[in-house]
């Protein structure tokens, strides 16, 4: 039986994170950083293959941040499987697992705790239908990458718009730290792994890959131009609701800002949110067109 080349380190204090990370940084190590919030799958086992190719330290993070949820979500049964994620940590070559509980992150408190909030992309798709979701992931993620201090962080884009709000907080509060967006892993019936997909019965996961199709189907008319975004979109929301799912949007978007689309576009993101049984599902396909829309 072959044993890890490095042994991986659990730290639960802020105090011992920024101890490690010193050592590192006199060493003239380089980080790359994954934040999670645990019940890792293959998505988050690829993020951290490809932060330990970017970095010569990698940092993982688990986290359940209940100031991303909103009332009603499930913060409080949102998996938890420390030490199944442990082991597949330790044998992708992990170097450090930091944990920290409420306490660590919000010494003072949820209540009155200071929120950082990207203005306009936080509010709309995702947003729209989780107000408050986005400052706090984007409240969390600044606090870890202010005290990870990571020269590369990692993303998976099953949440595209997360990504690009921490790609613009990160801009815009001068971090110096490189988002990297990776992407999305699926199960071999395409549908996107997440950890939420473990809420799904035997009946709605067999149903749950139309989300996937649905997306197919409507990159397949944008390329060709076989029917209107708007035409576009609301098939896409029809088909779902007709499978038994609560689509929440099905929306064509600009790639870089999530803006709609203008004359002259050709590289735009589907994205879809719907809910099935009791698993709120996201994803999202990137299409370039070979020709570039004539109108909106
Ligand atoms: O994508 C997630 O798992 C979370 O939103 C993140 C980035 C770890 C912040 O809590």
């Amino acid at each position: 039986m072959g044993f890890p080349l490095r042994l991986m380190n659990t730290v639960f204090s802020v105090e011992d994170l920024r101890a490690v990370v010193a050592d590192w940084r006199r060493a003239g190590e380089t980080i790359a950083f994954v934040p999670t919030m645990g019940n890792l799958h293959e998505g988050h086992i690829s993020l951290l293959r490809r932060a330990c190719e970017l970095a010569t330290r990698t940092v993982v993070s688990i986290f359940v941040n209940p100031i991303q949820f909103g009332r009603g979500e499930d913060y409080a049964r949102y998996p938890s499987t420390l030490e199944d994620d442990k082991q597949k940590l330790q044998a992708a070559g992990l170097d450090l697992l930091f944990v920290p509980n409420l306490d660590q992150l919000y010494p003072g408190g949820m209540e009155e705790d200071t929120r950082v909030t990207v203005p306009v992309l936080s509010t709309i798709l995702c947003g729209q239908f989780r107000p408050g979701h986005f400052s706090g992931v984007a409240t969390v993620v600044s606090k870890l990458l202010l005290n990870v201090q990571p020269d590369v962080a990692l993303f998976g884009e099953k949440d595209y718009q997360q990504v690009l709000v921490i790609k613009q907080m990160a801009h815009d509060l001068l971090m110096p730290v490189k988002i990297l967006g990776q992407p999305i892993v699926r199960d071999p019936d395409g549908l996107a792994m997440s950890s939420r997909n473990a809420y799904l019965n035997a009946q709605e996961r067999s149903c749950a890959p139309l989300i996937f199709q649905s997306l197919t189907r409507a990159a397949e008319k944008l390329q060709q131009r076989s029917a209107s975004l708007i035409a576009i979109e609301t098939a896409g929301m029809a088909e779902l609701a007709a499978a038994g799912f609560r689509p929440e949007y099905f929306s064509v978007r600009r790639v870089h800002d999530l803006s709609p689309p203008q004359a002259g576009d050709s590289s735009l993101q589907i994205l879809v949110a719907a809910w099935l049984g009791p698993a709120r599902l996201i994803d999202n396909l990137r299409v370039d067109l070979q020709v570039p829309l004539a109108t909106a």
